[in-house]
């Protein structure tokens, strides 16, 4: 630690063993400290330990569920405070939930999003702009705890915690390369999950595994050298190299003989009802119409009844079937009317969860309810629909679900949270068809480079890149469908995004954010 006066660092999940070994390092480095986020016998018994403590003063204790909004508040005004100022931000694993999808309660689905990538956006939004301005030499910056599932295929409750940590990859490393300018670090640590190593399979993993000290260790050391990725341990770097390039032979390798096996759904087509969310333009009225022509009848999602009706009216004439679902995802009474149509009304056999848009600005100067607004619209209604439309879909034993998430989700370094909310609807789909692989349920992760609609527009932008570099949505959707119906999980239109997809794997993670910060400007 430098600089005259001490370094106060909050950390979040200090009542796990990863969160505990952050928090004992800190203090003994003389750092003061916060406990927040967790139960407040395990906060204050973890404070009483480090008072004991030859050296430091009393940790202050915040406890609380980030899931729960009031709990996730009271940090964000402690990270906003004048008084007693943070100046390193440690986000702490969210301890696991137990089901996964489709077995999981939505409720508790939906409080491990928000106990994971929720808290991280609203504690990130709160924390850096006063790290900003004070720029303390400590170093300052933000700590993440993801893990590396956010790099590899997963089944069952893991596939959506890789999902979360995905986000929180991205996003930490997005923010980190933005941010690096103004002298704040940002790093994001990736130890492998709670039992990896065990399986007989997993044989390089059970000989090092690193212990929760030594996973703070690295994280403090790659933050004070302003890394932006910290992976403890050799086997665990070889691992998270080996899922960039051969990502199912990876997740064998790490999970053992629990680890995802079939990769691709049946084929065919199909047809029966699909529900079409964002159908007022762009992409999801290029669905609308493509559907319409193959056989589906519809139900329309989208905020601007006037446009729903219109599409309603023109299809009705050609004698398909139409119902006009007028519906705000970013609103919960919004999204709980679209998932009660799904899961009560006519059986819904293709879902398309497009509705999607980015937020303008640098992240730092941006509302913090419409970061939160975003995230519901183009995070949390994918989750909270899928949940809905899965139950159904099994016990018919047939039933698709298209999430239409972007290329923008393999580029972390463009500084904006959309590019990590697409990572997240990237993997979350990608695990969600290997949990359901056998059952006649595809589910597949549709990912666009820059096509022709009114995203950029409505973000106040020009089209960004040459003309070639532009797909028309028709194409994207024809595309898509034809990938959805040869099984695929992933599905990435047009050569030119294959290959810079393909190239992803190859380079270097910080060539790779370098190169995605030059292209930060377009968010598409
Ligand atoms: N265009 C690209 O370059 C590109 C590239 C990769 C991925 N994508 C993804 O493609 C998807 C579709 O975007 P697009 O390019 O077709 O853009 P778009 O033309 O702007 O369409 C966005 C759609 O989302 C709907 N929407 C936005 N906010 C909503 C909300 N709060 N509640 C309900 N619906 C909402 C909009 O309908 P209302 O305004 O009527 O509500 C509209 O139908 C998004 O997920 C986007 O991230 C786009």
């Amino acid at each position: 630690m430098s600089g005259s006066t001490p370094r106060r660092a909050l950390v979040t999940g200090a009542d796990t063993e990863i969160g505990r070994a952050f928090a004992r390092r800190l203090h003994a480095g003389g750092d003061e400290l916060v406990l927040a986020g967790g139960p407040r016998d395990a906060l204050e018994a973890l404070a009483g330990e480090l008072d004991g403590a030859a050296s430091g003063t009393r940790p202050e204790v915040l406890p609380g569920d980030l899931a729960d909004p009031d709990d996730l508040d009271l940090v964000v005004r402690r990270l906003q405070a004048d008084t007693r100022p943070v100046d390193l931000l440690v986000v702490g694993p969210s301890p696991p939930h137990t089901a996964g999808l489709p077995e999981a309660d939505p409720t508790d689905l939906r409080a491990a999003l928000d106990r994971g990538a929720g808290a991280v956006l609203a504690l990130l939004r709160a924390a850096l702009p006063g790290m900003l301005a004070r720029r303390h030499p400590g170093p300052a910056g933000v700590i993440t705890v993801a893990g590396v599932a956010g790099f590899l295929p997963a089944t069952g409750a893991a596939g959506l915690d890789g999902a979360v940590q995905a986000y929180v990859v991205t996003l930490t490393e997005s923010l980190a390369q933005a941010l690096a300018r103004d002298g704040l670090a940002l790093t994001t640590v990736c130890p492998p999950p709670p039992g990896t190593g065990r399986g007989p399979r997993a044989v390089p993993l059970r000989l090092a595994p690193p212990t929760p000290d030594a996973v703070a260790a690295a994280a403090l050391a790659d933050h004070a050298a302003g890394r932006a990725l910290s992976v403890p341990g050799v086997p665990t770097r070889a691992l998270v190299s080996a899922s960039r390039l051969v990502p199912y032979p990876a997740a064998r390798l790490a999970a053992g003989r629990g680890g995802p096996r079939g990769r691709r759904g049946p084929r065919g087509t199909r047809t029966g009802t699909a529900l079409v969310t964002g159908a007022s333009s762009g992409i999801g009225a290029a669905f609308v119409d493509h559907l319409a022509g193959t056989g589906h009848d519809l139900v329309l999602v989208a905020r601007d009844t006037d446009r729903l009706e219109a599409t309603a009216e023109r299809l009705g004439r050609q004698g398909v079937q139409v119902e006009v679902l007028v519906a705000d995802l970013a609103d919960a009474a919004g999204r709980r009317r679209v998932a009660e149509r799904i899961s009560g009304g006519a059986p819904v056999s293709l879902l398309v969860n497009n509705a999607g848009y980015a937020t303008a600005g640098e992240f730092v100067d941006t509302d913090p309810a419409a970061l939160r607004a975003n995230y519901e619209v183009n995070m949390a209604a994918v989750l909270e629909l899928t949940a809905a439309a899965l139950p159904g879909m099994l016990a018919r034993g047939e039933g698709d679900v298209v999430n239409v998430s972007s290329v923008a989700g393999f580029l972390p370094g463009r500084g904006s949270v959309y590019g990590a909310g697409k990572a997240y609807v990237t993997a979350l789909s990608r695990n969600l068809a290997l949990t359901v692989a056998g059952s006649g349920v595809r589910i597949m992760a549709l990912c666009p480079g820059f096509t022709r609609t009114e995203f950029h527009q409505r973000l106040g932008q020009g089209r960004p890149g040459p003309d070639w570099a532009w797909l028309d949505a028709e194409r994207v959707v024809a595309e898509g469908m034809e990938d959805l119906e040869s099984g695929k999980a992933v599905s990435v239109p047009g050569a030119v995004y294959k290959t810079i997809v393909g190239v992803t794997r190859l380079v270097p993670r910080s060539l790779l954010r370098a190169l995605a910060a030059r292209s930060g400007s377009g968010r598409g």
